[in-house]
């Protein structure tokens, strides 16, 4: 059982990154254009090992406002709105296929937003079903296309549900955050537990191969004991995922969360306690801690991958896809390619006049160099197999690793002290405490950290 001393490790709560993609999006610039993105769309196409697909498409409608949202989303309950919408993005996917071999493989089809399903069961059929005619979905002995959509029970009817079934998706991923009332009302979630049983078991019916429930602790009037109680009726649940977000109350960059009373949230102390509990009762009920804020039954995907070392980190977090190219379609959407990061107009007017003019709508990115790639792979590397091979890092990319990081190596001897990483000889472990403070590690060996560029906002890390 993991022992936390509050006191120890009070000093780790400090803002920062959470690595979902490094160099972290802050680094973007508008000096990357659209015109940079298409060179790198054209070289993917070349060579013998063709990058596989990954495509997100971000679809940021929402009937009601959560106080407590950090997704990049919009209130609305015009219907037209959402039509214009959806005809955009049809259009950027013709613009985004065209670019394409068409013979490259999709492995991964990912809807998030906002709530995908707040489009109804036909527009959710008639995007679905585009998608599904444009590109080549791997369908082989490898395996099909890992194909997730994210839902909100509120407002859902099994017809959603059908209509992302009977077009391709096998995956679902809920909104629960927390089923106790006094909390829900606080946040302006009001969810009713049966909505959310009903729910997962429409899910089950329909045969969906996995569904995974997300959880966010740190809102308004949490406790123990109250969260103790939304974490076993999910155990009961059975969720084959379960995600268990850290609330990053930052007014100053999302408006809306000023709604919520500061004093009403739980302490750092108190919230830390949540944390071990709910790490104690999920790793008792039979799941695997993935890392960062995810858990998985052993036998689920995502637990295989960190068991054999194959688990990557894009933007939807952890993922067992590897090395595909990540095409993200619709407002904020983020592509990774393996040189470049490229995010899409954060405005619907903006991003409609780009795909009017017949331009790809990205408004700013980033090129990698090549201290960013050898960082990055370290990085990602600790922060999905949480053990690193100093040299392994050295026959990759040509370097002396201890003189490489030597400003990262000596911070750790700090957390070694602390007993969250052993450094031994040339290898870096990371130990139990130390997983829930990885991103604490890994800001050691970020360049922007030790080169003192970074002036993010970014959320603390406890
Ligand atoms: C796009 S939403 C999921 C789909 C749907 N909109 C919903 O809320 O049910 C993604 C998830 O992000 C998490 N989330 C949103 N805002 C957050 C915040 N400020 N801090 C931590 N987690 C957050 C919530 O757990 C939420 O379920
Ligand atoms: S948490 Fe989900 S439903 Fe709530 S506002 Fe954010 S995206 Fe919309």
């Amino acid at each position: 059982m993991l022992e936390i001393d509050l006191a120890k490790y009070k000093k780790y709560d400090q803002p920062g990154p959470r690595y979902t993609s490094y160099p972290t999006a802050p680094q973007f610039t508008e000096i990357f254009t659209h015109e940079d993105f298409l060179d790198e769309i054209v070289k993917t196409n070349y060579g013998e090992n063709l990058p596989n697909l990954s495509l997100y498409f971000h679809l940021p409608y929402c009937d009601t406002l959560c106080f407590f949202c950090g997704c990049n989303m919009i209130i609305t309950r015009n219907r037209d709105r959402v039509k214009k919408y959806v005809d955009y993005i049809k259009k950027e996917i013709d613009l985004i296929r065209s670019y394409l071999l068409p013979d490259r493989k999709v492995t991964q089809l990912h809807w998030g937003g906002g709530t995908p399903t707040h489009l109804d069961p036909d527009e959710i059929a008639d995007l679905a079903s585009f998608i599904q005619t444009s590109f080549q979905f791997r369908n082989d002995d490898s395996g099909g296309s890992e194909n997730g959509c994210e839902i909100d029970p509120r407002g859902l009817t099994k017809a959603h549900l059908e209509a992302l079934r009977y077009n391709g998706f096998n995956r679902i991923s809920m909104g629960v955050q927390d089923f106790n009332e006094i909390v829900q009302k606080a946040v302006n979630r009001i969810q009713p537990e049966d909505i959310t049983r009903q729910t997962v078991e429409w899910v089950r019916e329909l045969g969906f191969q996995s569904i995974n429930l997300d959880l966010i602790y740190g809102l308004p009037f949490q406790s123990v004991e109250t969260f103790a109680d939304t974490v076993d009726k999910i155990i009961n649940i059975s969720p084959d995922r379960i995600a268990v977000f850290n609330y990053a109350h930052v007014p100053w960059l999302k408006k809306h969360m000023a709604l919520i009373h500061a004093e009403d949230l739980p302490a750092p102390e108190v919230k830390l306690n949540i944390l071990k509990m709910t790490i104690e009762k999920l790793t008792s009920a039979g799941y695997i801690f993935i890392g960062m804020d995810h858990f998985a039954k052993p036998d689920d995907e995502l637990a295989i991958a960190l068991r054999e070392k194959n688990l990557y980190r894009n933007f939807q977090g952890y993922s067992t896809n590897a090395d595909a190219d990540l095409y993200a379609m619709g407002i904020t959407g983020i592509s990774q390619l393996q040189k470049i990061y490229a995010q899409n107009y954060k405005t619907e007017k903006e991003y409609y006049d780009a795909l009017d003019n017949e331009r790809i709508p990205t408004v700013k990115g980033y090129k990698l160099t090549e201290d960013d790639t050898i960082r990055r792979y370290v990085i990602m590397r600790l922060m999905c197999n949480f053990e690193l091979d100093f040299s392994g890092v050295e026959e990759k990319f040509g370097i002396n690793f201890k003189d490489y990081f030597a400003w990262g190596l000596n911070n750790l001897k700090e957390m070694q002290a602390d007993e969250l990483v052993n450094v031994d000889g040339n290898k870096l472990e990371v130990t139990d405490m130390g997983r829930l403070l990885i991103r604490n590690i890994a800001m050691n060996f970020d360049g922007y950290i030790e080169r003192k560029e970074d002036k993010a906002k970014y959320s603390r890390t406890m």
